[in-house]
Order: C-alpha cells, then structure tokens, then sequence
C-alpha cells in the first residue's frame, strides 16, 4: 500500500508502477510521462480504473460526488508534470527562473533550498574558439540524449603537444606527471579528460568565469541567458569538484549580478556546510566613467569559497597597516623584574631617543609647529618599529580565565604598576597587566612582508589593498575585460597551497593564475578555449620560463626557470568543415560526403545508408547547397576526438600525438 503522502517517495513509487503497468506508457525501465498526461487529459478510463483501483490514489486524485467520484485531472498532471516525480528537465520548469527544491528529489525528501531553471540536468557546451566566434548553444540532455552526453565527455585525444623551458620550444618529450600544463579547448571536455589522472589532486581551484554582463568581451560566453550561465556553472563546478584533494579548496570570482545565484548553486553542488566567508574585493576606484551612473558605484567583487572535506584549509593572512596610535606606551628596561618596569608615554620616548626633551625643543628646532607635528608622528612610527618589543597597549580580554580574573582585580590595586600572571599552567609566556588591563606588545602585529617587517592586521573577507592600476603590463599580456592582479593569485595561492601543490584555473584568460602559480613553485593546470595570439596565456607563460619581472616577481624572488607543456584538443571535424568551405567543385564535395558517411563525427540524425542511397541526388545540388548540407552533416556536438578512437585511421592522429596521449592518460600520478 502506498503512502497517503503525496510527497512521500512510496507513493509517487506506487504510482509508477501503477503506470508501468499499462503497455501503453511503459519505456524501457521507466513510464512515458507524456503519454500518461496525453491519457489523463482524454480521461481515459483505462487508467481510471486503474487509478481507482487502489485506495490511496482513488482518495488522492478524485473527489467523490453523488454521481461518483469525479477525477481530479489538473491534479494528476500537474503532479505528473513535477520535475521530483519523474525527472527530466526538457519537459519541466520551462521559462522560470526561481528558488524551489531540489529537482531530483520530492519536495519532503530535501530540506536544502535550491535554485531551478530550464535545462538544469542539461549539459551546455558553452564553447567559442575565437574572440568573435559565435555559435548555437549546444545543450545535451542527459535524458534525451544519454549515448552523446556520454560520448561528450568521454576523455579527448590531444595534439600540437609542445614543452616549453629555458631552452625554448620542444615536440620531443615524455609527458610526465609533474609537468605544468596549459591545455587549449573547451573547459568542460577539458575538465572531464583530467579525471582519470588528476580525480582528488587538485588544491586549489580558482576561476574567474565570464560574469554574464553582456560585455563586448567574450562575446558568446558574456551573453549567456541567466538559466544558460546557471547550467554553464553547474556543468563544470561538478567536475571541478571531483578533482579537489580532500583538503582542496575553490575560489570563484563574480560580480554582484550572478553573485547570489552562484552561491546558491555552490551550495547545492559543494553542501552549505562546506562554504567558507566569502570575500568582498575591491576592483577599482570610484573614478572615471563609473561616476556617472547614477546611485552607488560598485567598486567590490565576490569571491565565493567553498571547501570539498575539511574546513580548516586556510592559513592565517596578514595584510599591512600603518602604525596604530593606541600603541602609546613603552617598557623603558625589560631586563628588570616586571614590578620595576617603568613606563612612558611613546611621544615623550621617541623624542628623548632623538636629542629632544619636549615637543616644544623640536617645533623650536624646526621653526615650525605644524612641520613639527608631522616630524614627531614620524619619529614615533620609527619608534614603535625600532622598539617594537617594549611598546605596547592595553586590552580587557574576553573570557578571562578564574586567574586572569583574580589577577585583574589585584592590578587595580596596584596602581599603575605592572604585575606579572602566570594565566595558564605550562604556558610558553607569561602574561603582564597594568591597571587591571593586559598588555599587548607591538611585536606580535610585526610580520615579514616582502622582506621588510612592517605592522600588520589579521586578514579579512574585505580585500581592499590590492592595487588593479598596473594591471594592463603585467605578464606582458593585455585582455580587453576581466585580467586579473597577479598579487591576488599570489594571495589566494599563498593563503592554500604549499610549493608542489596543484593549482588549476579552467578560465585562464590571459594566464594570471597559471604564471604567480609557476613563479611560487606550484604546480598548475590552466585551461582556456580562445587563442588570444600575441595575448595568450602560452606566450605569458613563455615569458615567466624566460625571468619575466611584472607582477609578483620581485616580492617572490622570481628570476626564471622551469617548464609547462602546451596542448589542444584534437580537433577533427573542424579540419572537415575547412576543407568543406574552401572545396571549390562538385568533386570535391562529393568526396567529403562519401567521407561524411563513414565519419565518426558524423551527426546521429543523420543516417549513412540513407546518405549513400542519395548520393546522386547530392550531386546535383548547387555548390552552396552541398556545402550546406555537409555542414549540417558534421555532429558540432562532437568537434573533438575522444581518446578511446584515436587509433581510427580516419582520425589521422599522428604517431607523436598518440604517444603523448598515452604518457598523458596511463602515467599515473604518483
Ligand atoms: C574573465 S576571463 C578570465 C581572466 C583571467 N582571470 C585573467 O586574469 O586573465 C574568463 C575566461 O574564461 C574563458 N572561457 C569562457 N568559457 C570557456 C569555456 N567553455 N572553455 C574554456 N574557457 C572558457 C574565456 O574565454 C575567458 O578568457
């Protein structure tokens, strides 16, 4: 007997198998929905008896009059129509955008709120390969589509495979597991091949995705409709998220507008519990065009974090601060016993250690007492820096122990004199109190950056001392929209990873990830699908091998070195339709269909015997005609070699490419 909840799993079961029942609606495995709904809407009364044949759906579904009981028909196929009772997204949730529950499971099963769209369970191929190249958006339905879903992301054969090091370009090399690599080619291929080699290597992800603004860059990926982007994100966050280590760690740039939809769909892939603070980045000045628009200006971006296993995967930061004025007193002589320590104001220390007794000998030296308001914060700042163990300011602490509590009462009686607490048993320092207050020493905010010891504060989610001016030379690249500082890669790789991890970035853009990865020792994948020329990354990446000095380099200490491997996905029907667009006699086109036929590209709605049957026909078509059809011909859905044919003759894969291949796909990583 089925359950009398309706949002229950064993009753939408019982109802399936009601339906499968009946020879008209069974497909394969599971029930036609359509032709259930075509049945309901005819009120037929096969499946009405059916219906009212069990108790619980009788109750359900029909309301009982005097003449019998009467069928609940909008009832039936709405409750049909629900993507959590049979799930297929072509059917479902057509034009809407908006939070409801999961799309897999009935609306009890879950208690996660999560975002739907059209084309969720979709997989969208989202490629361009040039900066002005425009196409369809190809979807693949996991429903409809199950064999091509699977056939795209089979793993893909590469080619045009090059080492690049300090000697420069190289075809001859053994593809190890170590090697930096910057792979060209749709991300979504790109990201399902590295799964068999890299499945929980990876450290580190950070991507800075197209944001979906309608920008003139990127001109197919900006432009995405908001459920195409949604679907875009989706596909690849979970491939992305298989690779992460169990301590690996995602990062993800966005702007306001996807900023809330992104999280959300993060939170379905990753769990809520596994996402971290976000950070609020700040990107530019309230300057130039950006004043005009009206209301605020939006100077911030996110940065979305989420974990795949442990939380605890980010190092303490620490970012620089100017001196801090409450760090106003000074230890004259440590070396004495704490009870005789004698104190002074910081102003007053700083100009006895300089030569002067009062303010007024130095606005008298200077002639000036504006000038010399502005000397002695110098004098001060230098001070605290020089004498950063003996400076210090006062605090209440938050939860004092019972013998932190009994020796702050004890310091306020004793005036202004400092007393020493032993806080904890076994702890490495003692504590120092003064006036029932503990003190804290400049010391401890002092950390090492880029070499010099400066004043420092915890870092934060707000990001705002990383400077987007110089952004245009770095690597010596440009990139119109989107480039992003290499000191903020620095920070996020310096933040996550050790030297050797594994970073990745599968929007590299113009490569700010993958070279402050190479510049600090990490290892790193990047992969992007345009070919920016004298931009691109492999050139970028070139230039850090060679001693590259922009960027990051100085504060890293970077003078050159190392390797990366480049390759592309093998890209066949391409080549195909190149040779369909130059051909200039019916000949020729002739002989590209015969190939058609018997090509693994060819489209499945195409049939080769039929094609064969009608080749006379084909030749008599006008020159434009046959190179249309022979476009249509070509499955653009399958552009790429899948790894597991590239033996096919046809494929013409070239000896060195299969070598490479092969070192790719079987060398494991240790
Ligand atoms: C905002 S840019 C990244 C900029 C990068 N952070 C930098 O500093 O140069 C986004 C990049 O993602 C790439 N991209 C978008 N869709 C892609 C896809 N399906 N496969 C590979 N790359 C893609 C775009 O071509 C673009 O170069």
């Amino acid at each position: 007997m089925a359950s009398t909840n309706p949002f229950s799993t064993s009753f939408s079961e019982a109802l399936l198998e009601l339906l499968s029942q009946d020879p008209r609606l069974a497909a394969g495995t599971s029930v036609d929905r359509l032709a259930a709904i075509q049945l309901a809407r005819r009120f037929d009364a096969d499946l009405l008896r059916r219906l009212l044949a069990n108790d619980v759906f009788a109750n359900y579904f029909f309301v009982s009059t005097d003449l019998g009981p009467v069928f609940k028909k909008d009832l039936f196929v709405d409750y049909l129509s629900n993507k959590s009772f049979l799930p297929d997204s072509y059917t479902a949730y057509a034009n809407k955008i908006g939070l409801a529950t999961d799309s897999r499971n009935l609306l009890s099963a879950r208690d996660n709120v999560v975002l739907n769209w059209p084309y969720k369970d979709a997989i969208l191929e989202g490629g361009q390969d040039k900066e002005d190249a425009r196409r369809d958006e190809v979807f693949h339905n996991a429903t409809l589509a199950a064999d091509e879903v699977g056939r795209l992301l089979n793993p893909k054969a590469f080619g045009k495979w090059v080492k690049v090091d300090a000697d420069g370009e190289s075809e001859s090399f053994t593809v190890s597991p170590a090697d930096n690599l910057i792979l060209r080619g749709n991300n979504l291929l790109v990201l399902h091949s590295l799964l068999p080699r890299y499945r929980g290597k990876i450290k580190l992800i950070y991507i800075d995705p197209p944001y979906n603004v309608g920008d003139d860059s990127f001109s197919y990926n900006d432009r995405f409709s908001h459920s195409t982007w949604l679907t875009f994100m989706r596909n690849r966050l979970e491939v992305a998220q298989q690779l992460l280590s169990k301590s690996g760690v995602l990062f993800m740039q966005i702007d306001y507008k996807e900023f809330a939809y992104l999280k959300v769909l993060a939170d379905e892939v990753f769990g809520p519990e596994k996402a971290l603070p976000h950070v609020t980045v700040k990107t530019s000045t309230p300057a130039g065009f950006k004043v005009i628009n009206p209301g605020f200006i939006n100077v911030t971006e996110q940065i979305l974090v989420y974990v795949k296993h442990e939380r605890n995967v980010i190092r303490d930061g620490f970012v620089p601060v100017g001196y801090q004025s409450d760090y106003n007193q000074v230890v004259l002589d440590k070396r004495l016993p704490a009870e005789e320590w004698q104190v002074l104001p910081i102003t007053e220390a700083a100009l006895i250690k300089d030569g002067y007794s009062t303010i007024n000998d130095l606005e008298s030296a200077l002639g000036s007492k504006q000038v010399a308001k502005i000397v002695l914060k110098q004098m001060v700042e230098k001070f605290a820096l020089d004498h950063a163990d003996n400076v210090f300011t006062t605090y209440g602490p938050h939860k004092p122990s019972k013998t932190l509590s009994a020796a702050m009462k004890k310091s306020l009686e004793l005036g202004s004199q400092i007393m020493e607490v032993q806080d904890e048993e076994g702890a490495a320092r003692p504590k120092y109190l003064r006036k029932g207050r503990l003190l804290a020493f400049y010391a401890a905010k002092l950390q090492k950056i880029d070499g010099a010891l400066v004043p420092t504060q915890r870092l934060t989610d707000i990001w705002t001392d990383i400077s987007w001016d110089s952004l245009s030379t770095e690597g010596g690249v440009t990139l119109r929209n989107g480039k992003k500082p290499e000191a903020l890669l620095r920070r996020i790789i310096d933040l996550t990873t050790e030297p050797g991890d594994l970073v990745l970035d599968y929007h590299l853009g113009s490569g700010t990830t993958a070279a402050v990865a190479h510049k600090m020792g990490r290892q790193y994948i990047g992969i992007e699908q345009i070919e920016y020329g004298v931009n691109d990354a492999r050139v970028r990446l070139t230039k850090v091998v060679e001693g590259d000095q922009s960027g990051v380099s100085k504060a890293v200490g970077w003078a050159g070195g190392g390797s990366f491997v480049y390759a592309e996905l093998l890209n066949h029907s391409a080549e195909f339709l190149a040779r369909v667009r130059s051909s200039t006699s019916t000949k020729q086109l002739v002989q590209l269909f015969v190939e058609a036929s018997r090509a693994s590209f060819l489209s499945y709605r195409a049939n080769p015997k039929t094609m064969n049957a009608t080749t006379e026909e084909f030749e008599a078509l006008g020159l434009d005609e046959q190179k249309q059809i022979l476009s249509a011909l070509v499955d653009h859905n399958s552009l790429y070699v899948n790894y597991g044919d590239m033996l096919d003759p046809d494929l013409a894969v070239s000896k060195a490419d299969q070598a490479h291949n092969d070192q790719f796909y079987l060398e494991q990583t240790p």
